[in-house]
């Protein structure tokens, strides 16, 4: 491994961080910087997704996650909305035919219940079609809030207290983990938020327990893959604790 040439010498490829997970925000204010609508700086940030996946692949990336609308992107403006779900119905056609290609699997996060039924199909002919690949998972975060998955977690294991398959002593961090929306899958290793907002947001609070957070002034339709090795670059600067002594 130690030989292998990676697109950025700065980056160590043997500590690329495993699960990279992105707050793709500021689509907005990028419409506005470049005097157009909000719709085209959405447009802009699928066209950044697509990017960020291929660069995350070279890398040697193992899961990237993203963040695509959250339980609470429904206070927006129904116009924002249908523009945003019009957007992602296409995106993702055309994302699928991309990571395909590549041999990139798609998961999704989150309750599909309330989504429109055509970004529904959208996703699970996603997922179905990608569910044998095996160089990187990425995982959209759509409908997704990590209150909302945490209080399903809870009603699952409630329910199996209830029928008498499980004591409340039995319950584990690994039960809790078990129960999440994609059990199984790695905690997250490195948090990025871009545009320059210090907030979670609501975002995988389970797993990103010991992430790395790094917030870039960066507007998500700029972020280029020079700006996902320069984070990269100051993750693998950062000494790691878990808690414990480095
Ligand atoms: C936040 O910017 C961004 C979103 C709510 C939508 C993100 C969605 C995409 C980038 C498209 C996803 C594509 C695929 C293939 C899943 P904002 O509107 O909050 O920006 P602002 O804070 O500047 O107003």
């Amino acid at each position: 491994m130690k030989d292998k040439k990676g697109p950025d010498p700065r980056i160590d490829l043997d500590q690329v961080p495993r699960h990279v997970a992105i707050i793709m925000d500021g689509n907005g204010r990028w419409a506005k910087r470049n005097g157009k609508p909000r719709s085209k700086g959405h447009e802009a940030g699928a066209r950044e997704v697509r990017e960020i996946t291929e660069a995350c692949l070279e890398l040697g990336v193992s899961a990237l996650s993203l963040f695509a609308f959250s339980t609470e992107n429904w206070r927006r403006s129904k116009q924002e909305i249908d523009s945003l779900f019009n957007l992602m119905t296409k995106s993702i056609k055309r994302y699928s035919d991309q990571i395909n290609k590549i041999n990139v699997r798609l998961l999704h996060t989150g309750v599909l219940d309330g989504l429109p039924d055509e970004v529904v199909q959208d996703i699970q002919k996603c997922v179905e079609r990608t569910r044998n690949n095996t160089a990187m998972d990425v995982c959209i975060a759509m409908n997704y809030g990590g209150r909302r998955e945490l209080t399903d977690a809870t009603r699952k294991i409630a329910t199996q207290v209830q029928a008498g398959a499980m004591r409340p002593e039995d319950i584990t961090e690994d039960v809790i983990a078990a129960n999440l929306y994609l059990p199984g899958h790695a905690e997250v290793d490195l948090l990025i938020r871009t545009s320059g907002e210090n907030r979670i947001s609501n975002f995988m609070l389970w797993q990103i327990s010991y992430a790395e957070i790094i917030v870039t002034p960066t507007l998500w339709p700029d972020f280029s893959p020079t700006s996902l090795y320069d984070a990269i670059v100051e993750y693998q600067s950062r000494s790691r604790r878990f808690g414990g002594r480095p």
